[in-house]
């Protein structure tokens, strides 16, 4: 397959860079040439597709996501743009939902937003669990991710369950005990909610070094709602990513920028909760390695749009349109240490995005228009072309 004549193509390849005037060639779902164009030297190929001058971007890598649930909190969100506040309570409302629907449920309704992210020109997705807080329910709902997605993630501390409402505790030994065996199989990550009215610093360090003897790798969500130890035990646990990030200091910072940890970032959640958006700028000036994804989730951030994210991250958060793209693109396939996404130069995946537009800069600079036009997976044309 070869992409012709493309305007602007992002390769966040260090070598490479972001070509004008480009092609790109791939082969049974693998990229086997990325740059400038060259009339008859591509070998041959079995198909063509002419980019008439439009930008191509790889796949967006939103890392960062809580997929399995059922229902919706609409009403949450309209009351806390009442100016009620959000809380971590409003977790339980989905947890209630999210129990009394079915696998199949469950499953059509994870199908559903996949394959809205699919549309906005996202190629791959990360899931948690959390909403399920029972061992079964924790178990199914990654059973019900597994088959979706390979980025599958445990969350049983999301929130103390209900039942344990006065022994916090004991739902802690619940969840590094029974409920991770029971998960362990279908995850690859283990992931704390790190924060006032959810796990405290030493409950999160109990859990995920839990989750790393059952050989899974930690993600935190970290400083969301206000100051907290989340970040410093993201990177003393040689977490893969601290995410939110909202809340920070120059310590945290110095943490994350001497670490493998990336920060990701998700204005989503600030957006949804009109909260303050995370100082992008520090962090990246600071050498931290910042990537973006959606949280997507019925509660704080209901959306699984990522040139959402991007606008936002450049206006409010000063990233320019080339940090924004990367953050959510090379940035994400590092919040989930996968070197085969995120980027398309020879031998990367090819998962790539045609835009209605010349270059990537207007993911930004038009805010709000469907400027996804066709998505490769794989090589395979799975959204094709707006006529
Ligand atoms: O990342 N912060 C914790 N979890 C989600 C919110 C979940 C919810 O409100 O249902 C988040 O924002
Ligand atoms: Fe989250």
């Amino acid at each position: 397959m070869l992409i012709d004549n493309i305007g602007t193509l992002v390769t966040n390849d260090p070598e490479i860079g972001t070509v004008h005037g480009a092609a790109l060639v791939f082969e049974g779902g693998i990229v086997t040439y990325a740059g400038p164009k060259r009339p008859g030297r591509l070998g041959d190929v079995e198909e063509r597709f002419d980019a008439g001058g439009r930008a191509v971007i790889p796949g967006f890598v939103d890392s960062h996501g809580h997929l399995v649930f059922a229902g919706d909190r609409a009403e949450e969100f309209a009351a806390r743009m009442a100016g009620k506040a959000y809380t971590a309570g409003g977790i339980k409302t989905t947890v209630a939902a999210t129990r009394a629907a079915s696998d199949d449920q469950l499953g059509a309704n994870l199908d559903r937003l996949v394959n809205e992210a699919l549309r906005s020109g996202t190629t791959t997705v990360e899931t948690k669990s959390g909403y399920g807080l029972t061992v079964p329910d924790e178990r199914r709902s990654l059973q019900v991710a597994r088959p979706r997605t390979p980025e599958t993630t445990f969350l049983g501390a999301h929130v103390v369950a209900p039942e344990y409402a006065d022994d916090a505790d004991g739902y802690v030994d619940l969840v590094k005990g029974e409920m991770l065996d029971a998960c362990a199989p279908h995850a690859r990550w283990i992931d704390v909610f790190c924060e006032d009215g959810a796990f405290d610093g030493e409950q999160t360090r109990a859990i995920l070094t839990a989750g790393i003897a059952k050989g899974l790798t930690p993600r935190v969500h970290a400083n969301q709602l206000r100051h907290g130890p989340g970040i410093q035990i993201a990177v003393e646990l040689k977490a893969a990513s601290a995410d939110h990030c909202t809340h920070v200091t120059d310590a945290d910072i110095d943490a994350l920028a001497n670490s493998d940890t990336v920060a990701t970032l998700l204005p989503g959640a600030e957006f949804s909760t009109r909260a303050t958006y995370p100082d992008a700028r520090r962090l990246i000036d600071a050498g931290v390695t910042v990537a973006l994804a959606a949280d997507c989730n019925p509660g704080s951030s209901y959306t699984t749009n990522i040139p959402f994210c991007i606008a936002i991250a450049v206006r409010e958060m000063h990233m320019t349109p080339d940090e924004a793209v990367w953050a959510a693109t090379k940035g994400g396939a590092m919040a989930l240490r996968r070197d085969d996404i995120g980027h398309l130069a020879p031998g990367a995946r090819a998962d790539a995005v045609l835009l209605e537009a010349p270059s990537h800069i207007h993911l930004a600079y038009r805010p709000g228009v469907p400027l996804v036009s066709a998505v490769w997976r794989d090589g395979t044309l799975v959204v094709p072309p707006a006529p």
